[in-house]
Parts: C-alpha cells; structure tokens; sequence
C-alpha cells in the first residue's frame, strides 16, 4: 500500500527532496508521523534565525499558554463576534472534513500528519507548502470544494465569525475534469447554500494568485476575477497574492495586479512573510496593496527597511495577522516576539486571522486567546480588537454599518 500512495502522490507531486519526498520514497517506511510532527528543537531551517533563537524558541512556546486560564475564559472568546480576513481554503479543512475526503479517496492514504501540524509541534516554511500540494490531490474534484468550502463556512459561523472572507487558488484538474471556472463556480455554490441554510454569517470571496504559477496564470486568474467580481453581487471581492514566498519575484505580479485594481477588486497582499524581501516590498507597496497578509519582516531592525514601516503607516494599510501560522511555519519563534506587538504599539490597523486552521490545527477564538494570553490584553482590549476589524472589510461600507450594529448589540452580553 505505503507504494501505492508512493506513486500517486509523490509521482504526482514530483517531490525529489526534503522530508516529504523522504517519507514517501521510503518505501519501507513509514509515514510514521514523529519524524514530521517532531518538536521544535533545532532541527529544520526556519528563515527565523540560527540554533540559539529555535531552542529559545522551543523553550518559550509549546502551544497556546491556557495555564492560568479563569473559568469561562474559553466561552468569552467564543462568544466574542469576529471578522476573518485571511483564511485559505484548503489550508482550512478540519480533520473531521478530510476524514471524510479520504474515506471517497481510498487509494490516497495520507495519514494526519501529512496534512496537519499538532499542537505543539512545528515545520519549516518549506514543509508547509509541500502539506498544500498533498491536500490539493485530495481536493481535486469539484464536489470536493463544494464539500470544503460548505464544512469550513459551518466551522468558521460555529467559532462566532460573523464575516468571513475566504481566499483560493482556482485550479485546473486535467485528471477529473475541474477547471478554474467551475473551481470558483463551486466555491460560489457553497457559498450561496450556506446562504440557504440560513447561516449567521457573511461570506465574500478573493481569488488566490499563487507566485508559482507566474505571470501567465496570474493574469489568467486576475481575467477569471473580473469576471466574477461583475456577476456575484458582492460575494466576489478581491485578490490575493500568496504561495511560497521563495518562489517568483513580486514584479512579475505587478503588471495583472494593477489590471484587477483598475477592474475594481481589492487587493491582500502576502509581503514580507520571509526576510531580505525588501526590494520586492517596496515595489508591491506602490500599489498599493488594501491589505498585508503577514508582514513579519516588514519591521526587521535593517536601516534600509524603515521607509517600508513609514509606506504602511502613512496608508494606513492593515496587516493581517496569524500568530499559530506563523509560529507553526517557524517565521516567528515565540508568540511573545509577534510582530503584533510592534504594529499595536504604533495604532495601526490589524485584524488577527488564521491563516490555514485545518494545517495549523487552531480556530480563531484559540488565535484571540493566545494574543490575549501573550500580550496580557483585557476582554476591552480584545474586544476592540475585533471591533476594528470590521474597518479592514472588502465589502461596502453599508455591510460595515450592519456588522457594527450587531457588535452593538452583543457588546454587553459578551463582556459582563
Ligand atoms: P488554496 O488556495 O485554497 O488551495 O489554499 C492553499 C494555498 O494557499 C497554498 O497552496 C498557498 O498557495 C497558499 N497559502 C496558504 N498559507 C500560506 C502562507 O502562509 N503564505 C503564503 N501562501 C499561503
Ligand atoms: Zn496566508
């Protein structure tokens, strides 16, 4: 069997090296999840820094501190109503939904921790892009993203997100048939029977250009875009630019993103997710962007970085944030290191997010519980916090109006 899954995926994949390719060449071997899950403890070479800073790291942070936790902590933040503004798709699927991905894919036994990170448990940068490509064999259907994308919405609305915007790489799958039209068609489908059943949140939608594909996809995602963002009524908002920071360089981009701009779609932008990228940021800064995903190296103490803080500033440019992501992908050492701190201390927009809840294991509630836990931020605070979210939306400001109205309404119950 274990050859079995050898040649479909990793043949597919065409994985040649690294820790992916090793499990799955073994042969013999063993998909045996510690050689993956393994703890942070030097090993791996995150782009975060050397040996010393990983075993701090790994002393400093093995999951979200929930030690002195009070009775009723969890509820609050459950309760708490929350935006989500950065949030792949296939990054997001619980392992009750991939259950029951793998249970129609009987030929594709890939064990759990293939495509999630446990708690406590860390990969580098690079890992975690070989995990995407694993959960797109997996997801390459049709009904398998109509499937997805109604399970996450469910999970999102559950966890207290009242508006949710979603991000994916529409994906053309020669094997079963799928296109990036029916991709986006199916994504929207979801969308529209979440509607139906009557959900008490608000779901809108950014096509994902991924840096690998390059300009030619890029281009043809922006087309696909536009042409949404004409016929769904508002679900249809913007775009993102995402995938391994290491691939591609931004200006091969800039040429498609400034036509989706003109065309009227918003622009999230990952920038900065790993360091010495700062030529690349600044000519993506000129855009500009409506919102940073990440930003972590955006601050890093080089002189030469500091007019990119003063671009941010001087927009006003939200930065999403996802604290577990990045700790997971090892881009951030310890919680206490976030770059949040520093862009909270200026009152600078962000909007805490999730990034991948299914491969980070997390939901947003746990990402506002480890921020308070780290930051010491009082249920005021945090509250604020995901009340001003509500000012980084795609949608129009009358949605803005209605989401302000029900934080309103809920405020007393939540906080008391
Ligand atoms: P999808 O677009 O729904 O297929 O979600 C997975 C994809 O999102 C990955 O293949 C990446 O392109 C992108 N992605 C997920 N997390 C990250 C991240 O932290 N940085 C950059 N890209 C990401
Ligand atoms: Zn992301």
């Amino acid at each position: 069997m274990r050859y079995v899954i050898r040649q479909s995926l990793c043949k597919r994949l065409q994985v040649q090296e690294g820790p992916f390719a090793e499990l799955l060449l073994l042969g013999s071997g063993s998909f045996s999840q510690p050689a993956l899950d393994r703890p942070l403890a030097g090993t791996g070479a995150g782009p975060g820094g050397g040996a010393a800073a990983r075993a701090r790291a790994a002393s400093s942070w093995a999951g979200p501190a929930m030690a002195a936790e009070p009775p009723g902590a969890r509820g609050f933040y459950r309760q708490l109503p929350k935006v989500e503004l950065h949030a792949h798709l296939n990054g997001s699927i619980s392992s009750a939904t991939m259950k029951k991905l793998m249970a129609q894919k009987p030929d594709l036994q890939v064990p759990h921790g293939m495509t999630m990170i446990d708690k406590g448990k860390r990969r580098s940068l690079e890992e975690c892009f070989h995990m995407f490509q694993i959960i797109h064999q997996i997801t390459n259907r049709t009904e398998d993203i109509l499937m997805v994308m109604k399970d996450v919405v469910q999970e999102f609305a559950a966890d207290g997100v009242k508006y949710l915007e979603l991000r994916s790489t529409p994906r053309d799958e020669p094997t079963t048939g799928m296109t990036k039209r029916t991709y986006v068609e199916a994504v929207l489908e979801g969308v529209r029977q979440c509607k139906e059943d009557g959900l008490d949140i608000d779901v809108r939608f950014l096509l994902s250009v991924d840096r690998r594909g390059g300009q030619i996809a890029a281009k043809e995602t922006v087309k696909l875009a536009e042409d949404f963002l004409l016929s769904t009524d508002g679900v249809v908002v913007g775009l993102d630019l995402s995938g391994n920071p290491s691939a591609g360089h931004g200006k091969d981009f800039l040429e498609p993103l400034l036509e989706a701009k003109k065309a009227g779609l918003k622009l999230a932008l990952h920038l900065s997710e790993i360091p010495n990228q700062e030529e690349e940021t600044r000519l993506l800064l000129g855009l500009p962007p409506d919102r940073i995903g990440h930003g972590t190296f955006l601050h890093s103490s080089s002189l030469a970085s500091g007019d990119l803080v003063q671009l941010v500033r001087q927009n006003r440019t939200p930065l999403e944030l996802c604290l577990t992501s990045n700790l997971k992908s090892q881009t951030v050492l310890s919680s206490d290191q976030h770059h949040f701190g520093f862009w909270y201390n200026l009152g600078h927009p962000i909007v805490l997010c999730t990034d991948d809840k299914g491969v980070f294991a997390t939901d947003l509630s746990q990402e506002y519980q480890l921020l308070a836990d780290t930051f010491r931020l009082s249920k005021v605070q945090i509250w604020e916090i995901s009340y001003n979210a509500i000012n980084c939306i795609f949608a129009s400001s009358h949605t803005k109006t209605k989401l302000k109205e029900q934080w309103h309404q809920l405020k007393t119950s939540v906080l008391e």
